[in-house]
């Protein structure tokens, strides 16, 4: 079989590196690719939003499947260009990646299936966000309704900061027209988790629960970003409590996309907030999670090339995913400037690590004469699998001085929500 990944990231190369495990796959590509991906599969320079291209390109080669990483060529209708060929390819089409692409969109879905979520209004003027604010008043968060890059949530500390941000928003068009409306949300406190399942519309594969790290810095300081870290099992996830999730939020959801005609197949991820009240969505993503994807690839005991056609032939079956009971963690290591730029060309030297345990999946950096290069804010992913999740993490740390580049920098305190909390009850 012959496989196409769409994207450039860690995930990208988590999923190419598992693919290329599977007895029956016998050529990877992928679209672009990146420094690490090269290395084990065939790198195309196709973007990853050259739909037409892409399908092209999967036309020619005779691809078995295509599995598209990223969410903006999913929310473009990747997908449906594909189906359109008789390609079979990996996620949802374009209006079921709508849970992702528009959250007043995701919103007014989960109010009308009573899948339990913050309370918000919904605004399409600057005018009518601020009285919506004053009403709500502090704590409350700013939403754009489209897809912002991980930048369009705001939680002011301020009225002051929330007025710039509403006016960034609708007078500036900070975002264009992803945040021609907003949403001004309930702020809900507790412990966040990603959970996230395969799905053909109907049955629903769970993926091993993980945690991801989105702040800049240690001590969850600092700016949000794209994720500087993860680690599965989540810990923070007890079984009851991941099982609930499943029948209030995921089946809830995947039947509802169904009825509303916009049947979801593909990887359902859900941003939950644990709180005091049960579990409550933040916020769908269309595609599966960076950095989780790359801890829960190597806690993954099957084929993963199986689930992902059989979920974009709508054939799941009974397929059931089975998971380690080692822990893995995955560490992101980023540019100085990280998250507010991305210096490139910055030289990477990667010595041998001698623990073949870790694994360094490549997200940010190209290959140019033998020499790897730093191309993006997220450069490289230490991942690795051991006993417990405190090993999986000193081992990462142990090997992480073996990426060197100029300015790199990385979180040093990844996982440590979960440590110290009993693992032993932890959904897998
Ligand atoms: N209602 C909320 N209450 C508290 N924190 C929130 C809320 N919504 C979002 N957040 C925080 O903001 C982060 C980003 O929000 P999210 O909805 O996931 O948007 P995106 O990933 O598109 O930036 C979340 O991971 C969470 O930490
Ligand atoms: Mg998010």
């Amino acid at each position: 079989m012959r496989v196409l990944v769409v994207g450039q990231g860690g995930r990208e190369h988590a999923i190419c590196w598992k693919l290329k495990q599977s007895p029956q796959v016998k050529e990877v590509y992928a679209a672009p690719g990146n420094g690490g991906i090269a290395a084990i599969a065939n790198c195309v320079p196709i973007e990853a939003t050259d739909i037409i291209e892409l399908a092209d390109f999967a036309e020619s080669l005779r691809m078995d499947l295509t599995v598209v990483g990223p969410e903006i060529p999913l929310t473009l209708g990747i997908v449906d260009e594909f189906q359109k060929r008789g390609l079979a390819i990996f996620g949802p089409t374009r209006l079921a990646a709508e849970i992702e692409g528009s959250k007043v969109f995701s919103k007014e879905f989960m109010k009308k299936y009573g899948i339990p979520t913050a309370d918000a209004n919904i605004c399409g003027s600057y005018d009518e966000a601020i009285a919506a604010f004053d009403a709500r008043g502090l704590p409350c968060v700013i939403k754009a309704d489209g897809l912002a890059g991980g930048k369009g949530v705001v939680i002011p500390a301020t009225r002051d900061e929330a007025v710039a941000t509403l006016s960034e928003i609708f007078e500036s068009r900070r975002f264009g027209m992803a945040g021609s409306r907003v949403l001004i949300e309930e702020c809900l406190t507790g412990e966040e988790v990603s959970v996230m399942a395969i799905t053909d519309g109907k049955k629903v594969v769970p993926f091993a629960p993980a945690k991801d790290y989105k702040k800049a810095f240690d001590g969850d300081e600092g700016p949000n970003t794209g994720g500087m870290g993860s680690h599965s099992p989540a810990v923070v996830l007890p079984a009851e409590t991941a099982a609930e999730v499943m029948k209030k939020i995921v089946l809830p959801t995947v039947q509802g996309m169904a009825d509303e005609g916009r049947t979801y197949t593909g990887c359902l991820y859900v941003g939950i907030m644990l709180t005091p009240d049960g579990p409550k969505v933040l916020e769908y993503n269309c595609r599966f999670g960076d950095p989780e994807t790359q801890a829960q690839i190597l806690r993954l005991e099957d084929d993963i090339f199986d689930v992902l056609l059989r979920s974009a032939r709508r054939n799941l079956g009974e397929t059931k995913l089975t998971w380690k009971k080692e822990a893995s963690a995955c560490v992101v290591v980023t540019t100085k400037d990280y998250p507010a730029g991305s210096s490139k060309g910055h030289e990477i030297v990667v010595d041998p690590i001698a623990d073949d345990s870790v694994v360094v999946f490549h997200a940010g950096t190209s290959k140019k004469d033998g020499k790897l290069y730093t191309t993006g804010g997220r450069v490289v992913n230490v991942c690795a699998r051991a006993a417990t999740l405190s090993d999986a993490l000193a081992k990462i740390y142990a090997n992480i001085g073996n990426v060197r580049f100029q300015g790199a920098r990385y979180r040093t305190d990844i996982g440590y929500r979960a440590l110290g909390q009993r693992a032993a009850s932890a959904a897998t």
